[in-house]
């Protein structure tokens, strides 16, 4: 497994990183989690040299880091953990953001809710420290804290060893630097794949600028380019899947471009002798800008068979070849 540098915060990660939103389960991932499996997956990824584990606490209302707490135990030092900050749930401060499974969730980046915050990812967790702590939005009105504010109490925490670098998630371009000017992160989450390529135009540039490490989310669009989502599959309505302003790709006209698509990829996996999941995080990895891929795996399967991307180096005519057929593509028809 490659690994390249989280920023400039001195830590190495791998460049597959696994992402642990579906092992919080829940209504927005449809079929039930199962906690033993998901044990098994962050172990195995942890066998296969994927040492970068992204949760967050809004997954499954802490579940999620919970049960990475748990798979983590005896081997907290194979492990880059990421965790985040943000998304508050115990009270009404902050500005509402969304309701799930009934609860209504808010987003505060307060120096108090984070106060709180941190001591409960900790706790849930069970660790001393989080190697990376990022904010999971971006605060927004009408309760706005300014940036400068979120990162004094940031780099407090950094000061005192409860984290080792700090990370944004979702940010603007003018976000970004704004975090740079209060003092520096070590790294930026968001959104890109390979049919998802806004982040090439601003924000991947300007990370590479910055020397700040990209954690890619989403690549696999939740499963679509793995293939394996058929026509035949129907999405229960709760299912981040089922909603069309994050997922349009999964409409059935969009998807059946998508398939038709991976499957003239089939001299290309037939070539480097890998799966369409590989190949597609592979070509992730390989973009300018891009220094780490988080694929979200439920099971120590889908684990396995994303680890081994991390090995996999796609030739520079394969890449375009590949960046052309999607920019043939085109845009998703919109409902
Ligand atoms: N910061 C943010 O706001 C934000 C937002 C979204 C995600 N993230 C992070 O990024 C991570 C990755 O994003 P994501 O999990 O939403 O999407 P993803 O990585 O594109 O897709 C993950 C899903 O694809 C399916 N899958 C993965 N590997 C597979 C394989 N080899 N074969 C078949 N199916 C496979 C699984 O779904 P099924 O088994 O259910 O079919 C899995 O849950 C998250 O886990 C989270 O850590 C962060």
């Amino acid at each position: 497994m490659k690994q390249r540098p989280l920023g400039n915060s001195g830590l190495s990660a791998s460049i597959v990183g696994l992402g642990a939103w579906v092992l919080g389960g829940g209504p927005v991932w449809g079929q039930e989690t199962d906690d033993a499996e998901s044990i098994r997956a962050i172990q195995g990824a942890l066998d296969l040299g994927i040492n970068l584990i992204d949760t967050a606490p809004a997954y499954g209302w802490g579940r999620s880091e919970r049960v990475v707490g748990q798979a983590i135990k005896g081997r907290r030092h194979q492990a880059v953990l990421a965790t985040k900050c943000g998304l508050w749930w115990e009270d009404e401060r902050g500005s509402f953001f969304t309701e799930l499974a009934g609860k209504k969730m808010y987003r505060s980046l307060r120096p108090d809710t984070l106060q709180l915050e941190i001591e409960n990812s900790l706790r849930r967790l069970e660790v001393d420290h989080i190697d990376l702590y990022q904010t999971h939005w971006p605060s927004v009105p009408p309760e706005q804290t300014p940036i400068a504010d979120t990162m004094e109490v940031l780099l407090k925490l950094k000061q005192q060893g409860k984290i080792r670098a700090i990370g944004v998630c979702n940010v603007a371009p003018e976000e970004l630097e704004e975090h740079v000017r209060c003092g520096g992160i070590a790294s930026d989450q968001f959104r890109y794949s390979m049919l998802h390529r806004e982040a090439e135009q601003e924000i991947l540039p300007r990370c590479e600028r910055h020397q700040i490490a990209t954690l890619t989310y989403m690549s696999l669009e939740q499963g679509l380019l793995t293939g394996k989502i058929g026509m035949d599959r129907v999405f229960a309505s709760t299912e981040f899947r089922a909603n069309a302003h994050w997922n349009d790709w999964f409409i059935p006209a969009n998807r059946q471009r998508v398939l038709e698509l991976l499957a003239s990829w089939k001299p290309l996996t037939d070539q480097y002798a890998c799966t369409l999941a590989q190949l597609v995080i592979a070509w992730t990895a390989a973009q300018p800008g891009v220094t780490h891929v988080l694929a979200g795996g439920r099971n120590l399967a889908q684990v396995t068979e994303n680890a081994r991307a991390g090995e996999l180096t796609l030739a520079a005519e394969d890449l375009a070849r590949i960046r052309r057929d999607v920019i043939a593509l085109g845009e998703p028809t919109k409902v």
